[in-house]
């Protein structure tokens, strides 16, 4: 019976750190950041995902639970119950928790009104963010104060808290997040402003420039890096964008990481998609300001990009059937080394 035991943990503990002695979530930490991943609702309360999750992640988020639709889908009935099941879980399992998002266009509640004047928005703004805020004082580590500002041209998203507030609207709500909980680091997040050069990516480290030229509280910018291979990519660009932040002071986070592939040709496509993931994994560890790569998920049964992106998908590490990819095992090899 002991002798049984004593193999069955021998074995357990060969199937958790396979091919070398540390899980990944140790490998990307002792590379300097945090692995995470996005996950969906209560997803965590299976123990088989539960499992994966503490193989892989330091730091955890919700994919839609903390957006005002889910959170918040009337004006005075707060559904906190989801976040608070992700806080316990991460609690449990030494992780930290990243709030994703307190603004955006997207996902909002039907009550969040263009008509409202620049002071009734401020109001709710400001109400918004004192509530999760102080409720989460010290649990939840960091936020996405806002999403997804610019359009693609690099001019400002004209979302409802544009259109009420004006532009200041961003640097009211880094300073409002601060004042509540100073401890948390504050992040704008956004899509395709990985690459220097890019009018998105240029418009948003010059306007971040200004904010801490300016003294607004913010300490760091989300890259989601949702990449497709069939798009160019110049890890170059993304390094020397992530340098120029370093240089002003700024964390990085890459923040919804999914790499998409044709579906009519995945085979084709996996060498390029496993040089993608490598290449965002060994830029984390090379440079001291980006501090977690967190995946839009882990498995593709689960995954936002079929029914956005029709015939692209297995943009994940794990298979809809919950296997780890040869890509993973890359991965893991170099977070190993
Ligand atoms: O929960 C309902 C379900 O009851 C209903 O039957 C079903 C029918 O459509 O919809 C379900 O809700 C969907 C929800 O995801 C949960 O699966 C919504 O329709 C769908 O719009 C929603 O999509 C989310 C999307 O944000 C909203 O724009 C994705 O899951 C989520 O992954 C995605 O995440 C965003 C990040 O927040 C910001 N960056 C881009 C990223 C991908 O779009």
């Amino acid at each position: 019976m002991k002798k049984l035991s004593i193999v069955s943990i021998f074995l357990m503990a060969v199937l958790c750190f396979s091919s070398c002695g540390k899980s990944f979530r140790d490998g990307a930490k002792e590379k300097g950041f945090n692995s995470g991943i996005a996950l969906a609702a209560g997803s965590f309360l299976d123990p088989n995902v539960a499992k994966i999750v503490k193989e892989n992640s330091y730091i955890v988020v919700s994919e839609n639970s903390m957006k005002w639709q889910n959170l918040r889908p009337n004006k005075t009935f707060w559904n906190w119950n989801d976040v608070d099941q992700l806080i316990k879980f991460a609690d449990e399992n030494g992780m930290i928790v990243k709030w994703h998002t307190l603004f955006w266009h997207q996902q909002n509640s039907n009550f969040i009104s263009s008509n409202w004047t620049r002071e009734e928005a401020l109001a709710a703004m400001d109400e918004h963010i004192e509530t999760i805020m102080t409720r989460y004082k010290g649990k939840i580590k960091e936020y996405d104060v806002v999403n997804e500002m610019f359009e693609e041209d690099g001019s400002f998203r004209q979302n409802v808290w544009y259109k009420t507030i004006g532009p200041d609207y961003i640097e009211h709500a880094l300073i409002k997040a601060r004042e509540v909980d100073p401890d948390a680091k504050l992040y704008l997040n956004e899509y395709n402003n990985e690459e220097k050069g890019n009018r998105k990516a240029d418009a948003m480290f010059n306007f971040v420039k200004d904010l801490k030229d300016r003294g607004v509280p913010i300490d760091g910018v989300g890259m989601q890096l949702h990449l497709d291979t069939s798009y160019n990519y110049s890890e170059e660009a993304v390094r020397r964008n992530i340098q120029r932040y370093a240089e002003i002071g700024i964390d990085i986070s890459f923040s919804e990481v999914d790499i998409r592939v044709p579906m009519d040709s995945v085979e084709a496509h996996q060498a390029l998609q496993t040089e993608r993931y490598l290449s965002l994994y060994k830029l984390a560890a090379e440079n001291s300001n980006v501090k977690s790569v967190i995946t839009w998920g882990w498995t593709d049964k689960g995954s936002w990009i079929p029914a956005t992106f029709p015939g692209k998908g297995s943009a994940l590490m794990y298979d809809a059937q919950g296997k780890p990819k040869p890509v993973y095992n890359e991965v893991k090899k170099f977070l190993c080394k």
